[in-house]
């Protein structure tokens, strides 16, 4: 029934390597979803995942964070980027920006994000580290909600790996990676689908 699904428009966020983005276009193109990667907006310009971007025909966008002298302005900013690509689901991934309640408010339950920890276990930044020193036996991946406080936002789904003696904060790094690569595109499928709900 394909006329009776609307398509959705997803806008995706980086910062850097951007391999879960193409993980996620990728999984877009090859299970046909009901959705298009409107854009892929990077708050810097040297973001290497924009290359694949442009590589792929999607529109993409800088709106470099260090040319705003606050943070309400650079939100202001990125907001209206966004904004022009009408999107229905904003897909953080490795986006590295703390963002203002402003912004979290006006895409509430419409955003998204991947951590690189079993939420609420290891919020902010070095997360593979701060589980190698807790001694965890299990860490792995989460996406969930954007709600104003970092990394707090309601889980939609986790993936759960092993950590194993000799690791170190690379291979676990790296662990974890592989398994973002598929739990991301399963919870944005499962949402374009309407079989996820945001709506808290
Ligand atoms: C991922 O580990 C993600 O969980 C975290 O930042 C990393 C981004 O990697 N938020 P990439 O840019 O998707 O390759």
């Amino acid at each position: 029934m394909l006329y009776n699904t609307p398509m959705k428009n997803i806008v995706i966020l980086i910062s850097g390597r951007g391999s879960n983005m193409e993980a996620i276009v990728a999984a877009a193109k090859s299970q046909q979803w009901p959705a298009r990667i409107a854009a892929v907006i990077s708050n810097r310009a040297d973001a290497e995942g924009l290359v694949f971007a442009l590589q792929h025909d999607i529109p993409v966008a800088v709106v470099a964070s260090k040319q705003y002298a606050s943070r309400e302005q650079f939100d202001a900013a990125l907001q209206v980027q966004i904004d022009h690509f009408s999107p229905d689901l904003i897909v953080l991934a490795g986006f590295m920006r703390i963002l203002t309640s402003a912004f979290v408010q006006h895409y509430s339950g419409r955003m998204i994000n991947i951590h690189p920890s079993l939420l609420p276990n290891f919020t902010g930044l070095h997360t593979h580290r701060q589980a190698l020193q807790a001694g965890v036996s299990e860490h792995g991946a989460t996406v969930h909600l954007v709600t104003p406080e970092l990394d707090h936002g309601p889980v939609l789904g986790q993936i759960r790996v092993p950590v194993l003696p000799l690791d170190t904060e690379e291979t676990l790094a790296e662990r974890v990676l592989v398994q973002e690569h598929l739990l991301y595109p399963q919870i944005i499928r499962q949402i374009v689908h309407g079989e996820l709900s945001l709506s808290q």
